[in-house]
């Protein structure tokens, strides 16, 4: 493969860049790849080479790359001006497509990034409840603000008992008062919920969860655990607040609330959004929404580039796609094709892997233990998902860079394309079989 200009370019951006990317995910060794351009389920590196891209904008695009009614749309906006500052119909537009398909949601209001999306929602829990402490998932993601980047990814040997998880800052640099005020518990263990939850109920806003635990691969919530939750918070008088930002415009039209037919207080929205556009959302009950109006008791809304024209360009030319529900109905079926193939392989070849998949996110566990939540799932074994990594990047397809990540495909994804995936995935299965039999 050639890597000359990769490299080269790496060398130029580190000395002015750290680590020659914008975004620590995008760091690499021995460098980061460098894009050139990308169309449909492809993307080119400045070297040239050719990669079937399985990332997708970490699941941001639904579409594909170049989607031609989103280049449109915003190539519309750029032609008209930009109104930076200003709003426009657009901004009512996309609000309107938006809860057209989350029924769920009485109202919107758009910002640019997911962090930004969860910051709001922390401040207007606290302003609704009078309350002020936050409860999340543990190994979930929802940003990188003080509040929330909290036992994300968390080093399982600092990380206490399994029922009541310690909050552990999930980087260097944030405010230790936030980090241990935030309270975690377990996915998918409602006791370990109604114990923590009741003790600290006085002092908690909100509770924050992805309802499909996707940014560490894919581990869907076990039945009934949803609707416990529901019940718990209310009862509790804590705010449910369903982080949306990959399960949104991909699981259904209306999101994991729809499929789950869940109705959470306040939602967070941004990536399937807008098709790669910064585009990111805060919905939920009109009432509480309006709590972020003007006004000195309620929760600051304000951003310079909320509502950016070329932002909602992008996303009401998305949702307007994203209405033909077909898109998402084919998402689903094709990754649970794609689960079951690759489930049957491993299981053909005794190999210890399970594929966790649903509306284009999949990621492969190497690990026997069932996997329902990120201690289960941080058992899979590092050095067989790099060898498969590596396969694939042999092969010219993109995945996600570690094991406790997440890899997507969109709508413009061939059929072969998915075959290329799972032909590459088997031959590691099967090089994974013969180390095992070596083994025993
Ligand atoms: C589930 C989830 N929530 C929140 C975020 C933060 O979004 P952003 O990167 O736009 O700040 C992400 C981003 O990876 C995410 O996957």
């Amino acid at each position: 493969m050639k890597t000359v200009e990769s490299t080269r370019l790496f060398e130029r951006g580190r000395h002015r860049v750290p680590a020659g990317t914008h975004s620590n995910s995008r760091a690499a060794s021995p460098h980061p790849r460098y894009f050139a351009r990308a169309k449909g389920e492809y993307v080119w590196d400045v070297d040239g080479n050719e990669w079937l891209d399985f990332v997708m904008g970490n699941g941001a695009v639904i579409l594909g790359h170049g989607n031609e009614q989103v280049a449109q749309a915003v190539k519309q906006v750029l032609d008209e001006g930009l109104g930076a500052g200003l709003e426009s119909e657009l901004s009512i537009q996309a609000a309107e497509q938006f809860l057209k398909l989350v029924k769920r949601a009485e109202q919107v209001r758009f910002t640019n990034t997911g962090t930004e999306a969860a910051m709001h929602a922390v401040h207007l829990a606290r302003v609704v409840t009078g309350r002020s402490r936050i409860a999340k998932i543990e190994g979930s993601y929802h940003g990188w603000w003080d509040e929330v980047f909290v036992s994300t990814w968390p080093d399982l040997s600092k990380a206490g008992e399994s029922q009541v998880p310690t909050a552990l800052p999930g980087g260097a640099g944030l405010n230790e008062v936030s980090v241990k005020q935030t309270v975690v518990i377990p996915f998918n263990d409602l006791e370990a919920a109604r114990d923590i939850l009741s003790v600290h109920q006085d002092s908690v806003a909100a509770l924050l969860i992805e309802p499909v635990m996707i940014d560490v691969g894919f581990i869907a919530p076990e039945p009934g655990y949803l609707q416990g939750l529901r019940e718990l918070t209310s009862n509790l008088g804590i705010l449910l607040v369903f982080d949306e930002i990959l399960t949104g415009f991909r699981l259904s039209t209306g999101g994991a609330q729809e499929a789950f037919g869940i109705t959470p207080d306040l939602s967070i929205w941004s990536k399937g959004l807008a098709n790669g556009f910064p585009v990111a959302a805060l919905a939920g009950r009109r009432e509480l929404m309006e709590r972020t109006a003007p006004g000195s008791d309620n929760a600051p809304f304000v951003g310079t580039f909320n509502g950016y024209r070329p932002g909602l360009a992008a996303c009401l030319a998305t949702l307007k796609q994203i209405e033909d529900k077909r898109i998402i109905r084919n998402l689903n079926k094709r990754s649970q094709a794609l689960v079951e193939a690759f489930n049957s392989n491993a299981k053909e070849l005794s190999v210890a892997a399970v594929l966790h998949g649903g509306g284009g996110h999949f990621q492969p566990y190497f690990t026997d233990v069932p996997v329902k939540d990120y201690r289960s799932a941080a058992t899979t074994n590092g050095k067989a998902y790099e060898l498969w990594r590596q396969e694939l990047d042999t092969q010219r397809m993109l995945v996600a860079s570690r094991p406790l990540l997440h890899s997507a495909f969109s709508s413009a994804h061939s059929d072969s394309a998915l075959e290329g995936f799972l032909d590459a995935s088997r031959n590691i299965l099967i090089k994974l079989a013969k180390e095992n039999h070596v083994e025993s």
